[in-house]
């Protein structure tokens, strides 16, 4: 039978957008995926969003919502995000799932039934924003020891899970299973935490007096769940419902929980100590990663420094994000995100060496065979050289490093294979041999391309789309997706290679320009100066012309969730393409009054053409609004 491979990411809140800690849990759960599914095994890959509790009900009434409203229309961010990063989920949860809500509803009322869950009289210090109770010496200056905010004093009758007489147990299966929590430095803390303090009782309720939103004890009408309680164990119900499969293999339990270090205590005691008392086995491992801080700051968005991943993948592209995340920081330990860093990663592992060393190879298999050359078993594999390879990559294929989630360390070795292949060209020098010795020519070449090969395979699980595309340059026969280095599904034996020059993998990014054309980050006090340097002059400005227009129809353009057609009469009818259809319904924009840039060069959006651009305003929160007129003008109306 199959081996099987279980992973998850935490769910997401759906209270606000998507930031790039909540992309690179998922990017590295990805890669994960994508490496057992190469590995023949078969693989489930959970992610999905975190809808009930009072986060998301305050959201929802500051935008006027229900919170189910608010929870569909949020939940629509994380689904697109990670279509646009590749992500290879195989299923997504919501806790507002009905199946989810019955799950957790059986959960409680087993362990209700088994006497793990009490009803007591409870007085204690509440945080709002962390929806968790405090004791009076938790508190730091009175205030919230996680978030610094005030806390209030409650009193209330509540339902508790009997958490802390779990708490030797958790200690010892803690110290006997090393891997259950990684890295070790976060084990450590957990054992110490556990260690020196007494554990409580979980509180797992609210009062539907205080908090509607969330999922109703079965067992009392009067409250709803402790939204933790409800999270959790979204891990367990997906394999219930959401799993393929599900009678004939065991899904539970999981392989990794993948999760940052702030909720590693959520994971490690409450979750641990909830399966305990279910008698259920618990996951093989909770690795909880590190934090970005955003060029040298904490992100907030009080700095106003909270990193879009969808805005870095339109400028970077999917492959160079993921690549940086994975390859800049161990995972476990935190790390500064700049555009800058990602840009020097950009162009010297990217470009310089990756895409260089490409390049080099399909010019020259172009220019000595016309695009053939033979890439026979006989032409590879005497060589020192595909030896070395191997040898060098084996971090890559050594499963400890992929269970211990060595990202860097795996990256690093395919790296020291292509600086390998770069210096084995300087070495060996074919231009020399392409005069006078064609046969080592064939020879040389076979190396190159199967050194490309082997990296193409490797980077398969962090760069899909890269992979594939050095996989069709390169004429491999089988797909990058077949297997590793070593393994079935890419040995040897391939001949008569058609290799095919495309477009450059990664172009360099002119670091001068780059920085200020592509950053998106507030420019710091310091860097005053060439801010001025972009400023314009009036003349620049007269430049572009504005117009009122008037919408006289509006229609979603077929396939795309962001595009809506638009006629507008700005004096003269124009056809204008906009990509507001995540905020807008074509039906809302009928006769409205709008501004539109009416010299601008016509384009083709999806085969549309643009005759002109409609000016809209996004925040930090993404919020969406077209700009409309104060006073009612007439449409043609010149802006100045
Ligand atoms: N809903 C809970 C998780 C429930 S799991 C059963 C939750 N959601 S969250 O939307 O707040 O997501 C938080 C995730 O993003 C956590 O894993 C957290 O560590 C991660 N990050 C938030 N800010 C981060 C950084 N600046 N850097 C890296 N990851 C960060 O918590």
């Amino acid at each position: 039978m199959k081996q099987r491979f279980y992973i998850t990411t935490p769910i997401y809140y759906v209270n606000d957008v998507p930031h790039i800690g909540h992309a690179y849990t998922t990017i590295a759960a990805d890669t994960l995926a994508r490496y057992n599914r190469l590995k023949g095994r078969e693989v489930f890959f959970l992610t999905g969003t975190d809808e009930h509790g009072q986060k998301v009900e305050k959201a929802a009434q500051g935008k006027g919502r229900t919170p189910k409203q608010h929870a569909d229309i949020m939940v629509e961010n994380f689904i697109s995000l990670w279509k646009k990063l590749n992500i290879s989920n195989d299923a997504f949860i919501r806790t507002t799932d009905s199946r989810h809500v019955a799950i957790v509803q059986e959960v409680l009322q087993t362990l209700y039934d088994k006497g793990e869950i009490e009803k007591r009289s409870y007085s204690g210090w509440y945080c709002t924003p962390d929806e968790r109770f405090w004791t009076e010496k938790d508190l730091i200056d009175g205030n919230c020891p996680d978030c610094k905010r005030p806390v209030e004093r409650i009193q209330e009758e509540n339902y508790f899970f009997l958490m802390s007489k779990y708490q030797s147990w958790l200690i010892a299966y803690i110290e006997e299973n090393q891997s259950y929590i990684l890295p070790e430095t976060r084990r450590n803390e957990v054992l110490g935490f556990l260690k020196n303090n007494a554990l409580g009782d979980l509180c797992i309720s609210r009062p539907k007096s205080r908090l509607a939103w969330g999922i109703p004890l079965p067992f009392d009408e009067n409250f709803v769940t402790y939204v933790w309680f409800d999270a959790l164990l979204n891990y367990y119900s997906a394999t219930e419902y959401l799993a393929s499969r599900p009678s004939s293999l065991n899904w539970w339990p999981a392989d990794h929980h993948l999760v940052g270090k702030d909720i590693l205590t959520t994971h490690a005691v409450y979750w641990s100590t909830m399966l305990k008392a279910l008698g259920w086995e618990t996951p093989k491992n909770i690795f909880a990663h590190g934090w970005w801080t955003v060029d040298g700051k904490k992100m907030s968005k009080s700095f106003g420094n909270v990193i879009d991943p969808g805005r870095m993948v339109e400028k970077y592209g999917v492959d160079a994000f993921r690549y940086f995340l994975l390859r800049e920081v161990p995972f476990g330990l935190d790390g500064d995100f700049s555009e800058t860093a990602l840009i020097n990663r950009i162009n010297t592992d990217l470009a310089n060496d990756l895409g260089n060393l490409l390049s080099r190879f399909l010019t020259m298999a172009e220019k000595y065979f016309g695009g053939e050359i033979e890439c026979t078993e006989e032409n590879i594999i005497d060589t020192a050289f595909a030896g070395e390879c191997i040898k060098a990559l084996h971090p890559a294929t050594d499963d400890a490093n992929w269970s211990n989630l060595r990202f860097n360390i795996i990256l690093e070795s395919v790296w020291n294979v292509v600086r390998m292949a770069n210096n084995y060209i300087a070495q060996t020098e074919p231009w020399k041999l392409a005069k006078d010795n064609k046969v080592q020519l064939v020879q040389v070449m076979a190396n190159i391309w199967n050194a490309l090969r082997l990296t193409a395979v490797t980077l398969y699980p962090f760069m899909p789309d890269t992979a594939e595309k050095m996989g069709r340059q390169l004429g491999m026969i089988k797909t990058a997706t077949e297997g590793l280095p070593g393994e079935k599904g890419i040995a040897w034996q391939y001949s008569g290679i058609r290799v095919q020059k495309g477009d450059q993998l990664f172009p360099r990014i002119e670091t001068n320009e780059s920085i200020k054309a592509h950053s998106d980050v507030p420019l710091q006090p310091q860097e005053q100066k060439s801010e001025n340097a972009n400023l314009v002059s009036i003349e620049d400005v007269a430049k572009v012309q504005l117009k009122i227009g008037r919408v006289l129809s509006a229609e979603r353009v077929p396939k795309s969730s962001k595009l809506i057609k638009l006629l507008v009469d700005t004096g003269e009818e124009r056809q204008v393409v906009a990509g507001i259809g995540k905020s807008y319904a074509p039906e809302e924009l009928n006769g409205k009054s709008i501004v539109i840039v009416t010299n601008l060069k016509p384009a083709k959006l999806m085969g549309v053409e643009s005759q002109g651009m409609l000016l809209a305003a996004t925040d930090s929160n993404g919020v969406l609004s077209i700009l409309i007129p104060e006073k009612d003008v007439k449409e043609g109306a010149i802006i100045k």
